[in-house]
């Protein structure tokens, strides 16, 4: 699995615009891209275009050749329940600091896959857009 934080211009404190790679290793984020792509986003979301005024969309992302050495077929499987597991950690956190959270599954793969800047090996799962209630 990997996350991504695509974070808005003027959106996120001491973070610039710009698509990020979250690192599990030192729970630190790698920057992949310096521009505020949230309107690219909304778009490959079947133009769900609410979703370009969330300050944070977070990208849950798998890579099955990772789990499936290990699991075989099964491992596809495997990968999609720990998608779900960690949504549910976000909207919790969300929740824990009164922010809200809301899931997107309607998108194209190869436009949100272009945005990211990883390869076709990577399937995008879920989009989770986070922000502040109006
Ligand atoms: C896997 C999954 C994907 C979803 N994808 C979308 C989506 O792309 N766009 C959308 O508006 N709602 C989508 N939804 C539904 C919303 O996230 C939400 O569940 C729905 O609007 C009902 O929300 P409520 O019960 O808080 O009113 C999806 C739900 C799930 C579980």
């Amino acid at each position: 699995m990997d996350v991504y934080a695509i974070v808005g211009r003027s959106s996120v404190e001491q973070i610039e615009a710009g698509v990020y790679h979250y690192e599990p290793n030192g729970h630190a984020l790698s920057n992949i891209a310096i521009e505020d792509v949230r309107e690219r986003v909304a778009k490959a979301s079947l133009s769900q275009m609410w979703m370009a005024r969330a300050p944070l969309n977070i990208v849950i992302t798998a890579e099955y050749c990772r789990i499936t050495v290990k699991y075989k077929e099964r491992g596809i499987r495997y990968a999609m329940v720990e998608a779900g597991h960690i949504a549910q950690n976000l909207f919790l956190q969300a929740e824990a600091l009164r922010l809200k959270a809301a899931i997107v599954g309607a998108f194209n793969d190869n436009e949100l896959i272009d945005i990211l800047k990883i390869t076709r090996s990577h399937e995008p799962l879920l989009i989770m857009p986070i922000g502040y209630a109006p």
